[in-house]
């Protein structure tokens, strides 16, 4: 049942990461779902996804919760009912949620090639000028995850990734910085944080995910 972290990263805001190493019937075994949470589940495609899903149960236990105590806006945004803020993200190996009393984004991505053929649709690719290849995945992964939990903080249809959301300048040694959502008229500022890990077990090689979180200035 690995726990793999939980990260403080602020006085009330916890990050709970899982690394599924569970098949689907130890994690399915493992936690109570609500019957809504159970058609989901039976209605995902890969046995990937619903690892996924499970793993995320398996953290709001460990938080303290349970399957029944959440719920989904019209959106897809997750809520907690007592109102502390939660976000969701899962990745291939990992699942992660952050919980907090303010309003917060989280994303878990794994850093993979893909990113950079993309990456002119999403950011400003001057910033990954001067990088090596590899650095460039990275940071691009880093990018896409700020755009990701801004979006799921924000919530608001209409939102465009290269459009609307701005991050400032960093290095990947930052581990944070800021970013900018530009809609309807308004400004709004975000700090970011942002760490790597590693998924490193003696069966696969090493993988990088990057994860991402964003909370209100
Ligand atoms: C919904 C979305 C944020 C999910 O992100 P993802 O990287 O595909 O998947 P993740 O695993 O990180 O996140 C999934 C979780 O996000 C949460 N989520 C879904 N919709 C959400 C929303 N509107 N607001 C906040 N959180 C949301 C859910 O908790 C979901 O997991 P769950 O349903 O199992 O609980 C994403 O698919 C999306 O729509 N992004 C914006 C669209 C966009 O602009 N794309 C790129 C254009 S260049």
């Amino acid at each position: 049942m690995p726990l793999f972290k939980i990260i403080d990263i602020s006085p009330t805001a916890k990050v709970f990461l899982w690394k599924i190493t569970e098949d689907f019937n130890e994690l399915f075994r493992n936690v109570s779902l609500k019957d809504t949470s159970l058609a989901r589940l039976e209605g995902m495609k890969s046995e990937s996804h619903q690892k996924g899903f499970l793993a995320v149960r398996m953290l709001f236990q460990v938080a303290g919760y349970t399957d029944f105590d959440l719920y989904y806006d019209e959106f897809g945004k997750p809520h907690l009912k007592d109102g502390t803020h939660i976000s969701i993200s899962h990745s291939f190996d990992f699942s992660a949620i952050v919980l907090s009393n303010c309003n917060i984004g989280i994303d878990l991505e794994m850093v993979k090639d893909k990113v950079l053929r993309i990456a002119p649709r999403f950011m400003d690719v001057s910033h990954l000028e001067n990088l090596t290849e590899a650095e460039q995945m990275r940071k691009a992964t880093v990018v896409w995850g700020i755009k990701e939990a801004v979006f799921k903080l924000k919530n608001e249809v209409g939102i465009s990734f290269p459009d609307h959301i701005f991050e400032s300048p960093f290095q990947l040694s930052d581990k944070k910085c800021s970013a900018e959502l530009h809609f309807k008229d308004v400004i709004q500022h975000y700090d970011i944080l942002f760490e790597e890990i590693e998924s490193d077990d003696s069966e696969n090689p090493k993988q990088i995910y990057t994860l991402v979180c964003a909370v209100e200035s």
